[in-house]
């Protein structure tokens, strides 16, 4: 009979109350009267508490109202909109379009996000980037991978109508990924007499908030957001109505912040294993498969980590203990 070797395997889970699929009450609120403007106050949350609050419900923004005083001011909430977080349609990975890349231009004084409605990007007068309502119809250029060709359509559309011809027909709509890329897509422009064309380039509007995570619920007040005047990048909450406004980041108001209540649930676990439990190569693999099962059942906010144990070989008295016997040795 082999040798069975029995390894005591310690989890600990530590679950917070961070994430949409917990329930609300495991976050803290906290209202702070003091007047910031939003990454002072973001900085204050973080500091003394855990971030800007996210507000995932009614009852949590029913909360935030309760605990605040009735005045005819906002008061800042974790929302922003990152007018630079852009998304390729073929890749559909986060792509941070600031200044910086030589290659994509914005036209002077975009993206202005005007009206809180252009989330689409077109190149206007064939080489510099406009940000534009996804819903303006324009020609659009397709990639074709199979022959790595860049196809002018003349043919006027919607930015998503637009993605499904190429997406149907080629690729996708095209991405501008380099120099090369961008000289290519100029010469097939070149002499079209196109003034605005789509290319692949898009995003979500307020996603994510303050403490990365997303939120499908909103409660904005009418006509809101508007990014009035194009400054407008922030969230506040009335604290007259309980309703969302965007508004200039600089400006200073009071603002909610909220603490994650940390449960730590710690699951000891006794394996029977002929494989060396000791191989972190093992350990990774049997993390891996806790995390699978961990997550099908709908907990994505948890950590798994190995504490060292004493491992020995069992011995009949102890089979009796509730704890079979660890040993643990931080
Ligand atoms: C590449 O393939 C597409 C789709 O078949 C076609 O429309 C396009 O003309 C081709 N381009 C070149 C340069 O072969
Ligand atoms: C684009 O142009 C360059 C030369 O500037 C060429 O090497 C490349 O194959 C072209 N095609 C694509 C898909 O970028
Ligand atoms: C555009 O095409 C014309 C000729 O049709 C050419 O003279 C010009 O250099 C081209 N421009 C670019 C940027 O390739
Ligand atoms: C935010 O969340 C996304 C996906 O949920 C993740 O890819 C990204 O790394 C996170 N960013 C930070 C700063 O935590």
């Amino acid at each position: 009979m082999p040798r069975m070797e029995e390894t005591c395997l310690l989890l600990i889970l530590l679950l917070s109350g961070g994430l949409s699929t917990l329930p609300p009450h495991s976050r803290e609120y906290h209202f702070v009267s003091q007047l910031m403007t939003w990454t002072e106050a973001q900085s204050y949350c973080r500091e003394h508490f855990t971030d800007l609050v996210t507000i995932y419900n009614s009852n949590i923004n029913q909360l935030l109202f309760s605990i605040s005083p009735r005045l005819s001011t906002g008061a800042w909430i974790g929302l922003y909109d990152d007018r630079y977080s852009w998304k390729w349609s073929m890749e559909g990975k986060l792509l941070y379009v600031g200044s910086t890349h030589e290659f994509l231009i914005w036209a002077n004084g975009q993206p202005d996000c005007a009206n809180a409605k252009e989330y689409c990007v077109a190149l206007q007068g064939q080489t510099q980037m406009d940000d534009r309502p996804c819903g303006a119809s324009y020609p659009f250029l397709c990639y074709n991978a199979k022959n790595s060709s860049y196809i002018l359509v003349k043919e006027s559309r919607s930015w998503s109508a637009a993605q499904s011809y190429c997406r149907t027909y080629h690729t996708d709509l095209t991405s501008i990924r380099s120099k090369e890329e961008k000289s290519n897509i100029t010469l097939t422009l070149n002499g079209s007499g196109v003034q605005y064309v789509w290319i692949g380039l898009y995003r979500d509007p307020w996603a994510p908030w303050s403490d990365n995570t997303t939120s499908p619920f909103t409660n904005w007040g009418s006509s809101e957001p508007n990014n009035g005047n194009s400054i407008e990048y922030c969230g506040d909450l009335n604290l007259l109505t309980g309703e969302w406004y965007d508004c200039y980041c600089d400006v200073r108001l009071s603002f909610f912040c909220f603490t994650a209540v940390t449960k730590q649930t710690v699951v000891k676990m006794k394996l029977q294993s002929e494989a060396d439990m000791h191989s972190t190569e093992i350990q990774q693999q049997v993390s891996q498969q806790l995390s699978g099962l961990m997550l099908s059942e709908g907990l994505t906010d948890f950590r798994i980590r190995w504490r060292k144990v004493q491992s020995y070989r069992d011995d009949q008295s102890k089979k009796q203990d509730v704890d079979g016997g660890c040993k643990t040795e931080d």
